[in-house]
C-alpha cells in the first residue's frame, strides 16, 4: 500500500482527538478549521494514553497495580467499592498521599554491582523476602468470596508479612493456617477493655507475633465517596448490615464471635490513652506496634513507652482530612526516634520508587492497602499475587536504578526534597 501522508495525518489527529489531554476543543484548529498557532504538543507526547475502560482480562495482563482498580470497580458491588475507595470530606489527605511522593527525588549512585538484588528484610526479628507488608483491611469477603484466605495464600506465595484486621471476615486461626506462618493482628480496641483483651488473647493463642493497635480511628468520619456510591447499589444490604444494632452488625466479623457486645455502641476507641498500652503490655507477650502515628512527639512517646514498632499511617486518607501525607511526616519521625524502634509506613504506596524513597528516609518496611484489595476484587487470589509480584518487581528495579544491591544500601543521601 502506498504511503498516504494525508491519511496518516488524519489518523494521528483522530488519535489526538481521543486523548483526554486534548479534550479542550482547540483540536478543530489543528484539524484545519482554523489557525494552528498556539497548539503545543506535550513533550514527551503520550503515545499510550490511559484508557480505564480497557479492562485487563487476566492478572498477567497487568503492567502496574493500577490496572486492577477498574476491574475491581466492575466486579465489586458499588457500596463495597465506595467503602474501599473513599477518603474523608474533600479527600485532601487521600490525594496528598500520592502527590507527596513528587516532593522527593531519588539521587542514584552508579558503578555499583546491582546484577543481583537482595530485598530480604528483618521485621521485628523475622526475615521476609521483601519489606512489602500487607496492611490490615477489614471485611475482605465484601471484595471477593475468598476474602482473607485468598490474601493469606498470596502472601505465602510472595513471603509477605500479613497484618490481619480486627474486622476480618475469617478468623485469625484459619488465616494463619492459610498463610503458613505467624501473622500480626491489628486491634480496634473498642471502648471496652473486656472486648479488646479477649481479642488479644485469641490472637496470641493463634500464634500472632505482634498486635498492631490502630490509634487513628478515634471518632466520626465523613466518607463522601462511599455515601455517593451507596445509593447506586440496588441490593438489599440488610442481610449483612443492620445499622441500628452493633452486635448483629458484627455477626460476619469473626473476631467478635462469642464476645458480649452488649452496651457497646462503636468498635472504635475514642477514649484510648497511653494507659491502654501499659495494660496491654501486662496482658500479652506479643510485640506491640502502634499504627497511625503522624507526629514526631507521639513517636517519641511510643519509644519511651517501650513500644516495639510504629506504623506511620493516616489510614490511607480514611481517618482524617489533615492534608498531610505520610511521606511528608516520615522524616521528622525518623529523626526523633533515632533508631530506637523500627518505623513502618503506609498510605499511598503504589510504586517501587515510592517504597525506595521511604526506605532511604529510614523506614524499615512499607505496608500496602488498596492495591491488593483491587487485585482481590478483580481476580481473587491470583489478582493479589500479581499485585504483590508487580510491587516486588518494581522495588527490585528501583533498587537497581538507585544502585542499592541490598535494603541496607538504601540510605538518606539517595533521597532529596525536590
Ligand atoms: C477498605 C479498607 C479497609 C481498611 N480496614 C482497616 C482496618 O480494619 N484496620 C486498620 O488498622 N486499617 C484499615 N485500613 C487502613 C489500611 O490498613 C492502611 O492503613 C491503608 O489502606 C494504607 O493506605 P493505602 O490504601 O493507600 O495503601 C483499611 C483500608 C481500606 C482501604
Amino acid at each position: 500500500m502506498p504511503f498516504d501522508q494525508a491519511a496518516n495525518r488524519r489518523r494521528f489527529l483522530q488519535f489526538l482527538a481521543a486523548s483526554p489531554l486534548f479534550a479542550s476543543g482547540s483540536l478543530s484548529a489543528l484539524a484545519g478549521e482554523g489557525p494552528t498557532a498556539g497548539i503545543k504538543l506535550p513533550d514527551p507526547i503520550i503515545w499510550a494514553p490511559l484508557r480505564t475502560e480497557d479492562l485487563i482480562k487476566t492478572p498477567k495482563d497487568a503492567i502496574n497495580v493500577f490496572n486492577f482498580e477498574p476491574v475491581a470497580r466492575a466486579n465489586v458491588p458499588p457500596a463495597h467499592f465506595g467503602y474501599m475507595a473513599s477518603g474523608i470530606d474533600d479527600e485532601v489527605t487521600l490525594r496528598a498521599n500520592r502527590e507527596g511522593f513528587l516532593k522527593f527525588q531519588l539521587r542514584p549512585r552508579r558503578l555499583i554491582d546491582v546484577s543481583k538484588i537482595d530485598m530480604t528484610t528483618d521485621i521485628l526479628g523475622v526475615k521476609y523476602a521483601s519489606p512489602i507488608i500487607i496492611a490490615p483491611v477489614g471485611g475482605q469477603k465484601s471484595f471477593h468470596e475468598d476474602g482473607e484466605i485468598a490474601v493469606a495464600k498470596a502472601a505465602k506465595t510472595g513471603d509477605h508479612l500479613q497484618i490481619l484486621s480486627t474486622a476480618t471476615t475469617t478468623g485469625v486461626e484459619d488465616v494463619t493456617a492459610a498463610r503458613g506462618q505467624p501473622i500480626w493482628y491489628q486491634l480496634y480496641a473498642t471502648n471496652s477493655w473486656d472486648v479488646a483483651s479477649t481479642m488479644v488473647k485469641r490472637a496470641e493463642k493463634a500464634g500472632c507475633l505482634a498486635v498492631a493497635v490502630t490509634v487513628d480511628r478515634s471518632g466520626g468520619r465523613n466518607q463522601e465517596t462511599l455515601f455517593r456510591l451507596m445509593p447506586t447499589d440496588k441490593r438489599d444490604c440488610s442481610g449483612c448490615h443492620e445499622r441500628g444494632n452493633l452486635a448483629t452488625n458484627m455477626k460476619r466479623r469473626s473476631m467478635y464471635e462469642g464476645i458480649d457486645l452488649t452496651g457497646l455502641t462503636h468498635t472504635q476507641s475514642s477514649n484510648m490513652t497511653w494507659d491502654f498500652m501499659k495494660r496491654l503490655r501486662d496482658l500479652t507477650k506479643m510485640k506491640i506496634v502502634i499504627k497511625g502515628v503522624l507526629a514526631y512527639e507521639d513517636a517519641v512517646l511510643a519509644a519511651d513507652a517501650g513500644i516495639d514498632a510504629i506504623i506511620v499511617s493516616n489510614h490511607g486518607g480514611r481517618s482524617e482530612d489533615s492534608g498531610r501525607s505520610t511521606i511528608d511526616a516520615l522524616p521528622e519521625i525518623v529523626e526523633a526516634v533515632k533508631g530506637r524502634m523500627p518505623i513502618l509506613v503506609d498510605s499511598g504506596f503504589r510504586r517501587g520508587t515510592d517504597i525506595v524513597k521511604a526506605l532511604c528516609m529510614g523506614a524499615t518496611a512499607v505496608c500496602i492497602g488498596r492495591p491488593y484489595i483491587w487485585g482481590l476484587g478483580a481476580f481473587g487470589q491470583g489478582g493479589v499475587e500479581r499485585v504483590l509480584e508487580l510491587m516486588r518487581a518494581e522495588l527490585y528495579g528501583a533498587m537497581q536504578q538507585v544502585g542499592a544491591p541490598t535494603i541496607k544500601h538504601l540510605v538518606p543521601a539517595m533521597v532529596r526534597r525536590a
